[in-house]
């Protein structure tokens, strides 16, 4: 076959197996513990959903609906890969009438979302998020619970360095008076906009502020901070979150061009940046999105929520040197068959001990003893239970320690005790 026809996994996707995969499950299970230890219980949503469903939660004009989704259509519908998870948890919320049910709930969800991106630095097409998200309420403490919780996360970790990035864009109904007063002090500065900020301008003006091209930078750091341009009642609400904030030990900046690239955020927002990551520094992203229960057709219901990225996670902590907590899993043992006359048996041992809950392994690719042997240590089995014809005959097993290089003859039927009690 020609050398180019290799199937390879696709663009901006990667298979995760041994160290790599041990790591992520590291950072997953970090998640999952500091997630019920805040009241957060896991939901599985679909991989896929309704194209439209993310065209109205996270906004028709947004890049990510705009340019990164994965769209398939099928029987007249058009589905998509889940670019993120709060949509879903929200369709979720509205589908199941929970507002009326139970309306204070809170979710978190674990699992690889899809976007259609340049593939880059902890950019990838398939990725893994952590998220929470909490329904029911308009209470500024779970805004603050919420950069909290993310805090934590990476506290237990043992990531340091990340800076978390706080603002607030005030409520949906200000939002055309601020809009429009944005846009009176931006538009005599369009000559100095990027040509994408001058197309936003009319579409979006918010995301203008988000622009990193150093021209519309600057234009946008002379503005007034977005926060000044707020209602009072929406000032004194955002004034609650710092305050929450400030009494918990988290260090944390005010940053007035802060304003996320999905369209269903309200009030707070903030981001968690890590500046070993260069450019694409996002570790984090969230806030509040009071207006999507009503966008997905549930009534008025206030909202907040966040996702990390694992893959980015990571790569900051690989910067710093620093690994997750991978728990060590070693083998109980490895069966060493001396000759072929006692593979039979060495089989039936193999799985006597599995079945007896020890973890174990075999050869099946016809090894000598010593490559056996060899393979028993790479594996880093804790024992190396060696079996000839005379260990047959006699009814024992040689029970080696591998790490101490000591070894017995132990009754067949003593064995399983024996390994366990060295776990
Ligand atoms: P987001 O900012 O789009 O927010 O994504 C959160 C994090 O996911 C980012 O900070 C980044 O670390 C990671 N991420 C995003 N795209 C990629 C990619 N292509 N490759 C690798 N990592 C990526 C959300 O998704 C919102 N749903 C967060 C939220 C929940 N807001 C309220 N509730």
């Amino acid at each position: 076959m020609d050398p180019s026809d290799t199937i390879r996994a696709p663009r901006g996707t990667f298979d995760l197996t041994g160290e790599t995969l041990a790591r992520v499950e590291a950072v997953e299970s970090a998640a999952r513990e500091v997630f019920f230890r805040f009241g957060y219980r896991e939901i599985r949503t679909p991989y896929f959903e309704e194209t439209r469903l993310f065209g109205r939660a996270i906004g028709e004009t947004s890049d990510v609906v705009e340019k990164e989704m994965f769209s398939i259509p099928r029987d007249g519908e058009s589905y998509s890969l889940r670019p993120e998870g709060t949509a879903s948890v929200v369709r979720h919320y509205v589908e199941n009438s929970l507002a009326s049910a139970a309306p204070f709930q809170k979710f978190s969800y674990v699992g690889a979302m899809f976007r259609y991106e340049r593939p880059q630095a902890g950019r990838q097409r398939q990725f893994h998020q952590v998220g929470a998200e909490v329904l029911g309420s308009a209470n500024p403490l779970l805004d603050a619970e919420m950069i909290l919780l993310q805090d934590r996360f990476f506290r237990a970790l043992g990531l340091s360095g990340q800076q978390v990035k706080v603002n607030s864009i005030g409520s949906r109904e200000e939002r055309p008076a601020v809009r429009a007063r944005l846009l009176d002090l931006l538009r005599p500065a369009a000559g100095r906009l990027c040509e994408n900020c001058v197309r936003r301008m009319e579409r979006n003006v918010f995301r203008v502020l988000d622009c990193k091209n150093p021209g519309c930078r600057e234009v946008s750091r002379a503005l007034p901070p977005v926060e000044d341009l707020l209602s009072a009642d929406s000032r004194r609400r955002y004034e609650a979150v710092l305050e929450a904030l400030a009494g918990e030990g988290i260090t944390f900046v005010k940053d007035p061009l802060l304003v996320r690239g999905l369209d269903y955020y309200t009030h707070t927002v903030f981001e968690t940046v890590h500046p070993a990551l260069g450019a694409r520094d996002a570790i984090c992203g969230g806030g509040r999105y009071d207006g999507l229960v009503e966008d997905l057709g549930g009534p008025a219901t206030p909202a907040a929520g966040f996702a990390v990225g694992v893959e980015s996670t990571l790569l900051a902590m690989q910067k710093l040197g620093a690994t997750p907590n991978v728990p060590e899993r070693a083998p109980d043992f490895f069966v060493v068959a001396v000759d072929d006359s006692v593979r039979g048996a060495a089989f039936r041992l193999l799985m006597e001990l599995r079945d007896a809950g020890l973890a174990g392994e075999a050869d099946f690719e016809g090894r000598s003893l010593k490559a056996q042997m060899k393979k028993a240590g790479r594996l880093n089995a804790r024992h190396a239970l060696i079996l000839g014809p005379g260990e047959v005959e006699r009814g024992v097993v040689t029970v080696r320690i591998l790490a101490a290089g000591e070894q017995t003859e132990v009754p067949r039927a003593e064995v399983v005790g024996r390994l366990r009690g060295a776990r």
